[in-house]
């Protein structure tokens, strides 16, 4: 599946300067897409260059004036908001007993806050329009948490995504707004650079990491598909039925 046709949409794709946002990102460019591209210095990327179909904005978007800033940035370029990923997100493992405040409020504030506050300013957009998806990235150790990992907090964070797109589905259905989420397992990105892949790859049924282009294609499939709202699709080799996980 690719992206082409939905040339001329806006999308808007946070956490896009690594990993799997830098990997939507592309996509969505390439089918077409005018995109609106966000992290904490996504201005220094080396792999997206401002363009006529791309505006990189900087800014935490756990920050209630960072959303206000890349909400105003498509409207101001490309005059809509058709599609939000949200996807920037952090992940601290440690145990559960060593977690300080100082780490409880950066993870809700990303993990949570980032994806509140850019959602609250996009909607206002998509209500005008009568239409709009988002799409937030949650992670299969909601559904299946791992023994011997400590991972509480990314946990308790990352639940929120699939909740808040069953409220937001129900709460802006009249208005053609719909909200879906994708749980990845462990997929090859930067933020397991230096993690042990032989390790990691041994934890998954399928034998392997999870590629960024198979959660291109979850998105795609979401963003091509007007009766999907609520859901949460899992990209992650049967993680979740629990086989090895
Ligand atoms: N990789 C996995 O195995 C996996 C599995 C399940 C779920 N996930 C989730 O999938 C998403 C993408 O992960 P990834 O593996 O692609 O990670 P990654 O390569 O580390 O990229 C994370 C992105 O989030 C941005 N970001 C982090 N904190 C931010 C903040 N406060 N404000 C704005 N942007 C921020 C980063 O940009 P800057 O640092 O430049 O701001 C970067 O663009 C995350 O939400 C992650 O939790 C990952």
């Amino acid at each position: 599946m690719n992206a082409n046709t939905n040339k001329n949409q806006v999308a808007i794709v946070t956490g896009a300067s690594s990993g799997m946002g830098l990997g939507m990102t592309q996509a969505l460019l390439e089918g077409g897409y005018r995109v609106v591209a966000t992290a904490r210095t996504i201005s220094d990327s080396k792999d997206l260059k401002p363009s006529a179909n791309l505006v990189l904005v900087d800014g935490d978007i756990g920050k209630k004036e960072t959303a206000i800033k890349v909400a105003d940035a498509a409207i101001k370029h490309f005059d809509r908001i058709d599609l939000l990923v949200n996807n920037a997100g952090i992940y601290m493992p440690k145990p559960f007993m060593e977690y300080t405040p100082e780490d409880f409020e950066k993870m809700i504030q990303t993990n949570v806050g980032g994806y509140f506050f850019v959602t609250q300013q996009v909607v206002a957009q998509m209500r005008k329009q009568k239409s709009g998806h988002v799409v937030g990235i949650a992670t299969v150790l909601v559904d299946q948490p791992l023994a011997g990992a400590p991972i509480s907090l990314p946990v308790i964070t990352k639940s929120t995504v699939p909740a808040f797109s069953r409220a937001l589905a129900m709460e802006f259905v009249a208005d053609g707004i719909r909200f879906n989420s994708i749980s990845p397992g462990i997929v090859d990105t930067p933020m397991h650079a230096n993690d042990d892949h032989e390790f990691l790859k041994k934890l998954s049924p399928a034998g392997r990491l999870v590629k960024i282009s198979e959660i291109v294609d979850a998105l795609l499939y979401l963003q091509a598909s007007p009766m999907v709202n609520g859901e949460n699709i899992r990209v992650d080799g049967g993680a979740h039925a629990g086989a090895k996980w």
